[in-house]
Formats: structure tokens, C-alpha cells, sequence
């Protein structure tokens, strides 16, 4: 009997035909996806990236918490509309501390993966606050309450044990440390200095929200003015042959 004539065998089984389907899918499957778990170079080590501060991790809970997702991606796609409007196309590393990561489906909005430094602290609290009163035409819906609910950051150094658990480097200093720095970032007159010596430079210490005491506007404010800076672009150079 001729390999042919076996698979006619095949052909005129159904059943026959669903496992043998089913087994080819799985082992094509497995052999494309598996080795990408074993590669090193499957999400490119860029300069810059390091796990979110204790107020910004907070700001990302708030992102979640009131599904900002919803309405916004995080994912600039690399094509040439997308790159002049929002800027360098996302790169894996930028969601490697993400957990969920934030790309999103959904556009009702623009995409925010860049949107750090985009506007000053002052204009996010007015469009927070009222998105009409500085874009006329924005059906993004009001969030003035998070001005009001002060946080103090009480269980932000175990959200990072558990970011931990998921492969983010947060060290045992910056979870004891975490309510600290969680403080500090929101307040120019402390000493923050450790939040620069266990985060890096690239740490925006100011009072977000312009008012006293660490709001929930504030932690969102960080996190949104944070998105998109940590990768240096101007000296980055995409690695292709990789
Ligand atoms: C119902 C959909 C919707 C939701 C939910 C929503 N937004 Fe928006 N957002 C929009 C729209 C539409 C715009 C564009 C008009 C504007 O700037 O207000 C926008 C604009 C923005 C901008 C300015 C982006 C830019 O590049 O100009 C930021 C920042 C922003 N949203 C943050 C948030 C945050 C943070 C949340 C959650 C607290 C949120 N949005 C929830 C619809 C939404």
C-alpha cells in the first residue's frame, strides 16, 4: 500500500482525519511557539527600561481600575501614519514590566504609549477634570474625583512582591523602601534621593497634581507622564540582525 492510498484512509474517516488534524496543529504550534520562551533575544534589551516607581505602578492600578484601557492602546504599530502621530513605533521591552501588558484593541481615543511629556502636569488635571474644557469636542468622561482621594500607598510594596513573582526585578530595598518613595515622588521638598539611586534618573519628582498630599491624580499623572520616556530614542538604534 502506497503512502497515497494510507492517506485515503485518512480522507475517509472523519473522525480519523480530526485527531490526525489536530495532532499536525499542535506539534506546527509547539515547534513555533516554544522555542520563543528559550530565546534570549525574543524581547531586545534596550537602555533605559526599568520596572515602574511605587507611584507610577499605583497610577498604572488607577489606568486599570477605571478602564482607561477601554478607550485607549498602548501600542504604536510600525507604520508610517501611526510613527507621525504618535512617534517611534512601540518595541517589546517597553511592555516587559506590564502585567497585563495595555496594548488594547480599541481607539475610541488616541493612543497614549508616548503620551509622557506630551502636555504639562497642569494640563492633565484640567482634562482630567474636564477633558471638554481643554479639547471641546472629547467624549472622555470626567475623572475629577481621583483629585480627591488621597493614597498612601499601604499595600504598593506588596503589589511588587507580586510583580515580582511574574519576573519584574524589583529588589528587596525597593519594596521595603516602597512606601517611601511611593511619598516622596509626589513631594519636590523631600529627600527622594533614593528614588533616583534604586530607579535611576529617569524619575519625575514632582508635585502632580498641585495640591497637597498624594492623590490619586497624582499616582495617574505620574504613570501617564512616565509612558513611552524610559527608552532613549535618540540614540537607539533598531539591532536587525537579530
Ligand atoms: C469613553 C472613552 C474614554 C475613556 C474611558 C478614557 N478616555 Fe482618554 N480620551 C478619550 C478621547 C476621545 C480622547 C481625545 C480627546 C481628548 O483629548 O479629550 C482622549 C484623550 C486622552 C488623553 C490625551 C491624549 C493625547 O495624546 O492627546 C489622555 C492623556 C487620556 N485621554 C487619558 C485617559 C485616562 C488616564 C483615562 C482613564 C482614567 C481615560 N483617558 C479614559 C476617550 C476616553
Amino acid at each position: 500500500m502506497s503512502i497515497l492510498n494510507k492517506h485515503k484512509i485518512l480522507e475517509k474517516n472523519v473522525t480519523l482525519l480530526a485527531i490526525f488534524s489536530f495532532l499536525v496543529v499542535t506539534i506546527g504550534g509547539l515547534v513555533q511557539i516554544v522555542p520563543l520562551f528559550y530565546l534570549e533575544n525574543t524581547i531586545e534589551d534596550v537602555e533605559g527600561m526599568r520596572p515602574y516607581t511605587p507611584l507610577e505602578l499605583a497610577g498604572r492600578e488607577i489606568y486599570l481600575r477605571e478602564g482607561c484601557y477601554v478607550c485607549h492602546s498602548q501600542m504604536i504599530r510600525p507604520m508610517r501614519d501611526e510613527v507621525e502621530r504618535y512617534g517611534h513605533y512601540s518595541l517589546a521591552v517597553e511592555s516587559k514590566y506590564d502585567h497585563p501588558f495595555q496594548w488594547g484593541s480599541k481607539r475610541t481615543g488616541p493612543d497614549l504609549a508616548r503620551v509622557g511629556g506630551r502636555y504639562s502636569d497642569e494640563w492633565h488635571v484640567d482634562h482630567l477634570r474636564d477633558p471638554q474644557s481643554v479639547v471641546p469636542e472629547s467624549v472622555m468622561p470626567k475623572y475629577g474625583f481621583l483629585e480627591a482621594k488621597l493614597i498612601d500607598g499601604e499595600h504598593i510594596g506588596e503589589l511588587m512582591a507580586t510583580n515580582r513573582m511574574v519576573g519584574v526585578p524589583y529588589t528587596e530595598e525597593m519594596i521595603d523602601q516602597a512606601r517611601r518613595d511611593f511619598a516622596n515622588q509626589a513631594d519636590p521638598d523631600s529627600d527622594y534621593d533614593g528614588l533616583f539611586e534604586r530607579y535611576g534618573d529617569n524619575v519625575n519628582v514632582r508635585n502632580f497634581d498641585g495640591q497637597p498630599g498624594v492623590s490619586e491624580a497624582d499616582a495617574l499623572i505620574a504613570y501617564l507622564q512616565m509612558l513611552g520616556t524610559l527608552v532613549d530614542f535618540s540614540t537607539f538604534t533598531p539591532d536587525a540582525s537579530r
